[in-house]
């Protein structure tokens, strides 16, 4: 395919992560600080017409078939059903999914799921209603539940749940939570931490691996190698005591996937990203605003694959994380 947004190492990027606000309702300990960050002035953020454009450029001339809204947390953004039903009526239609917190989703899970909401991923590190509130500094435990029940009524399937272990904070939540995901038809993924914080303050000591997470739940569960391929699939996937129950974890750190990666990632403010690890960025905002015609745009973004890097360099000396946090990037 000529239109394929291919890297210079043959990697093609089939799947667009569009981050709709910088902005969140939670304050969790590991992502930034009580106060919050310096959150993008509302001039910078692309409007809906805007982003709406730069995904149809990325649908019907770059090949992008699978878009995953993410924030901050995008539940926040406005528009947000509008944006989804207007993606959803791409042709061809790409697949759609967001990730979330999950509070906010009780009330509109059905609502996303008419306008072409496919599935969600909700972040959920503890269902203990204390070290929650102590973990995301909001007492929200019982919203995030009720969000994801609502996910799963909607029939916005498979619900995913992504947990962070945090040594000495959650890392005794790692069985309880799986128990409570096998129950209630929850896919969860334990996630390695990644150095993306906005206070800096990852050290490689403090992140629960992937060996350490998978013996903790060895220690409960059989767990066994999934028999579904993986893919491009930053999880690596186990069925928990025989199956259909699945566990997985996302060892980005310890057992890195890049090689397979498909991902190609827009920011709230217009910024294109080759990958979460980036120390630069193409701007599409200005360019947007300049005029650009959707040739220029699509020239830019397949600028901007080609000089992804072969991976992230977590692993080597002299790494440093990018300027933007976690928050500011979605992910
Ligand atoms: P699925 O398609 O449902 O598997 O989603 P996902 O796991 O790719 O996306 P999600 O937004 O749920 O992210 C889960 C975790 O994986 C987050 O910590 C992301 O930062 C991380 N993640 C997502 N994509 C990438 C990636 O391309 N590289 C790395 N290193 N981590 C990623
Ligand atoms: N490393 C790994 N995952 C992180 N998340 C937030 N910050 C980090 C980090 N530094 C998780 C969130 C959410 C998902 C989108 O990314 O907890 O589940
Ligand atoms: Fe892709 Fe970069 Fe993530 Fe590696 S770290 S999988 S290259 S986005």
């Amino acid at each position: 395919d000529t239109r394929a947004l291919i890297d210079s190492f043959g990697r093609v990027a089939t799947d667009l992560r569009v981050s709709l606000t910088d902005r969140c309702n939670l304050r969790c300990t590991y992502c930034m600080p009580a106060e919050g960050l310096d959150w993008m002035p509302s001039d910078q953020v692309l409007t809906d017409e805007e982003l709406l454009r730069l995904i149809r450029i990325a649908v019907t001339e770059l090949g992008i078939t699978d878009i995953r809204f993410t924030g901050g947390e995008p539940l926040l953004r406005k528009g947000i059903t509008e944006i989804i039903a207007r993606t959803a009526a791409l042709a061809p239609r790409p697949t759609i999914s967001v990730t979330s917190n999950g509070i906010g989703l009780a009330k509109r899970a059905v609502e996303l799921k008419e306008a072409g909401l496919d599935r969600v991923n909700i972040s959920l590190d503890t269902i203990d209603r204390e070290l929650f509130a102590s973990m995301t500094r909001r007492d929200r435990l019982p919203h995030v539940l009720a969000g994801l029940a609502a996910a799963r009524e909607a029939g916005l399937s498979p619900v995913k749940v992504n947990t962070v272990l945090l040594r000495g904070v959650n890392d005794d939540e790692a069985v309880p939570l799986l128990r409570f995901c096998v129950e209630h038809g929850y896919q969860l993924r334990f996630i390695e931490q990644m150095p993306l914080d906005a206070q800096h303050g990852w050290n490689r000591a403090n992140m629960v691996s992937a060996n350490e997470i998978l013996d903790k739940l060895s220690a409960a569960f059989t767990l066994t190698p999934s028999p579904r391929k993986r893919g491009a699939a930053p999880a690596e996937r186990w069925l928990v005591d025989g199956g259909p129950a699945e566990v997985g974890v996302i060892a980005s750190v310890t057992r890195p996937f890049c090689e397979a990666c498909d991902r190609t990632r827009l920011t709230a403010d217009g910024a294109l990203r080759s990958c979460l690890f980036s120390q630069v960025e193409t701007d599409l905002r200005g360019p947007l605003r300049a005029g650009a015609d959707d040739d220029e745009i699509a020239g830019l973004w397949r600028g901007e694959m080609w000089r992804k890097l072969a991976g992230h360099q977590i692993n080597e000396a002299g790494f440093a994380q990018p300027i933007r946090p976690m928050s500011a990037i979605g992910g």
